[in-house]
């Protein structure tokens, strides 16, 4: 919607004023592809965008769960988790720029905007409320295995593709940042004690 015009009569002469009265205008439609020459097939680039979205709005969840926890930690280990699940945003942060990138230039366009992540993500809504440990901790495992199981197919069919890239991308970044991620965070629910009771 436009926006009320700046008042000054010289507007137009003006080079300095900045003109912020636009129209929005779209210029690509979430969906289409842009035509780029990188050797790859439109049907292999329009399945690596349609696969790379969807493990986009989940690693975009992740991400956010992860800040969620880690606001939200309690108990004994609270400081150790909390900069733990820090650390692990950080890196999921970096995944998500990455999966947004490739996908915009194999020539498509990323999912980018919180009401469109809800809508899209399989990862299931955690409560506004706080929980317990355990549940933080399972909730992530939870979806770190919807993205793994995810990243395993998409690098399969981007193989099968020969879209190389986002192959790599899926093997080299989301599966081997997600599976350390797992082990560090699944440690944490092994009821084990630091000193035997009878020892
Ligand atoms: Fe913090």
């Amino acid at each position: 919607m436009a926006k009320k015009p700046p008042k000054a009569s010289n507007a137009s002469t003006d080079e300095a004023q900045p003109r912020y009265a636009v129209n929005y205008r779209e210029i690509q439609p979430y969906g289409t592809l842009k035509d780029l020459p990188i050797a790859l097939e439109d049907n292999a680039r329009a399945q690596s965008v349609e696969i790379l979205n969807q493990i986009l709005v989940d690693t975009i969840t992740l991400r956010d769960m992860y800040k969620k926890h880690h606001w939200q930690m309690s108990g004994a280990t609270f400081y150790q988790l909390h900069l733990l699940l820090d650390k692990h945003f950080e890196e999921q942060s970096d995944l998500v720029d990455m999966i947004a990138e490739r996908i915009m230039a194999l020539g498509g366009i990323s999912i980018a905007m919180a009401p469109d992540v809800a809508e899209m993500t399989r990862i299931p809504r955690p409560p506004k409320g706080r929980e317990d440990v355990p549940s933080q901790l399972a909730r992530l495992l939870e979806a770190h295995e919807i993205i793994l199981r995810q990243a395993h197919e998409g690098a399969e069919a981007a193989d099968e593709s020969g879209d190389d890239g986002t192959n790599d991308l899926l093997v080299s970044n989301i599966i081997r940042t997600g599976e350390p991620q797992v082990w560090f965070l699944a440690e944490h629910l092994a009821a084990t004690e630091l000193v035997r009771p009878n020892a």
